[in-house]
């Protein structure tokens, strides 16, 4: 039982070009710069910074930025190598294919679900909250069984779903106008918010700039993060180990530059323009979160910063109550793009793993009229409405992160085997200092994942469970690479 089997790069570029799997060819580097900032900012700098400089780090939560996009920095100068030289659609699953073999391709396949579908579902929930609070200030009430802290049925979550579904089954090209205009109007408000608080400034808000360090009630058991059952260590807030902690929790923030790699097979020259999509959004938004952390904690101290609306609430605070709206328009417009692109995504792996016979063949037919797998994108975006409509998934959202993470540390790894075992590939873009700069992106990633709690880790332990049972009994046995179907490379 050979589980290990890899699927060659040649073999996987071919696959791309058979025409009932071909995806339309049609981004350049800013479609794919501007697809970056789309699944990047969002929940993360509209929320979580007030959360963690009031909590974990003071106004120090800009340097929480910064070593969480140094951790993702390393990874994406990975994902940048890898992109340019097996421009396919699946991302981590097809390195991972490439360099580990099926089975492990298979489990970073199913892992990516957590960090996409289910991301999809718990971001479509934080839009469906801005928009009932938006509606709210115009005099409008949404009901209780459908938005709200508890809601029955999340109809507003699972409609946003369905039109952003919509939008992707009708074409690349489509879903990419749909993204820029909506991202230009988040990049607008926090902009506006970056240039407009630096009025608003009292330099007294930033002293002390790292507060002392105060030991944090230690969580019991599940809730606990990992490293300190296994280390006994006993976590803090504040000081310079706290801006550590504020890193792990706002590496969300950060999550999508990895997403770009997916659109590869639809990118017109993906050896040049996939490392500067992936690079670039990242940089732009490390920028951004910087720029506007720095400010959010200059105009109001971080013991008073607001947990749910930081953004906003920092503006009404020193009296200006106009910009409130505004930023709740640039968050609805933020959460609204992360989700559309989470979802494409999430079909594009699916895309190349129904493509390699791990999961039914037939899905990954491409319609020719929008050239876009229309029946996935379909079923992804039912389950993701049913997810973001039926369930509560607010325990679930750091299943994201150690999702994510996880993909990380394989594609991080992968750089390093791909060197050693294909020396000969053709790079057109080649990550700086391997085999060092890996490595250390693999402890980076590890060292985050730790910080989770151990109710996260087992949820992902059973999910990554369920993945090897279905990977014996389904995906073995149908994989094209076995010959066990017709399948369209020739040996
Ligand atoms: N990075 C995305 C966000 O912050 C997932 O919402």
């Amino acid at each position: 039982m050979d589980i290990f089997r890899t699927k060659s790069v040649e073999q996987s570029m071919h696959d791309t070009e058979a025409p009932e799997h071909q995806l339309r060819k049609r981004l350049t580097a800013v479609d794919l710069t501007v697809f970056g900032i789309g699944v990047i900012v969002g929940t993360g700098i509209f929320v979580l910074t007030g959360q963690v400089a009031k909590e974990l780090a003071g106004p120090a939560v800009a340097l929480s930025f910064v070593v969480a996009a140094i951790v993702c920095g390393l990874a994406a100068l990975c994902y940048a190598e890898f992109a340019s030289t097996i421009p396919v659609a699946g991302s981590a699953y097809t390195f991972a294919f490439a360099t580990l073999g099926e089975f492990p391709a298979w489990i970073i396949g199913w892992d990516l679900m957590l960090e996409m579908a289910l991301a999809a579902a718990v971001v479509a929930v934080g839009w469906s909250g801005y928009f009932a609070s938006l509606l709210n200030s115009i005099g409008i009430n949404l009901p209780a069984w459908m938005a709200g802290d508890d809601p029955v049925v999340n109809l507003p979550a699972m409609i946003i779903v369905l039109i952003l579904t919509a939008i992707l089954i009708a074409g690349i090209k489509i879903s990419s106008r749909v993204n820029l205009v909506i991202v230009a109007i988040k990049v607008t408000v926090i902009l506006l918010v970056i240039v407009a608080g630096l009025f608003f400034i009292n330099a007294a808000n930033y002293a002390p700039f790292i507060p002392p360090s105060t030991p944090l009630p230690s969580d019991e058991g599940l809730t606990a993060p990992l490293i300190q059952v296994l280390f006994g260590i006993t976590p803090v807030a504040f000081g310079v180990l706290g801006i550590f902690s504020a890193a792990a929790i706002v590496f969300f923030a950060f999550i999508g530059f990895d997403i770009v790699a997916t659109a590869a097979e639809e990118t017109i020259e993906p050896q040049r323009d996939m490392p500067r999509g992936i690079i670039g959004s990242l940089v732009i938004c490390t920028i951004l979160y910087v720029a506007v952390s720095l400010v959010v904690v200059g105009m109001q101290k971080y013991t008073e910063l607001s947990s749910s609306a930081p953004l906003a609430d920092a503006f009404t605070s020193v009296g200006q109550n106009w910009a409130a709206a505004l930023i709740s328009i640039g968050a609805i417009a933020g959460l609204t793009t992360v989700v559309m692109i989470l979802m494409l995504g999430q079909t594009r792996v699916l895309f190349a793993m129904c493509r390699d016979g791990l999961l039914p063949r037939p899905l990954a037919k491409v319609n020719q009229r929008t050239g876009t797998p229309v029946v996935l994108t379909a079923i992804v975006g039912a389950v993701s409405a049913a997810l973001a409509g039926l369930i509560s998934l607010s325990a679930l959202a750091e299943l994201v992160n150690i999702g994510t993470l996880f993909a990380f540390v394989v594609v991080s790894a992968g750089v390093i085997i791909l060197r050693r075992t294909r020396p000969d590939l053709h790079r057109a873009f080649k990550a700086p200092l391997v085999p060092v700069l890996p490595v250390v992106s693999v402890l980076a990633c590890l060292y985050l994942m730790l910080n989770l709690p151990v109710e996260t880790w087992l949820r992902f332990v059973i999910w990554m469970l369920i993945g090897a049972v279905l990977y014996f009994f389904y995906g073995y046995r149908h994989s094209t690479i076995a010959g066990y179907r017709s399948t369209s490379v020739k040996p």
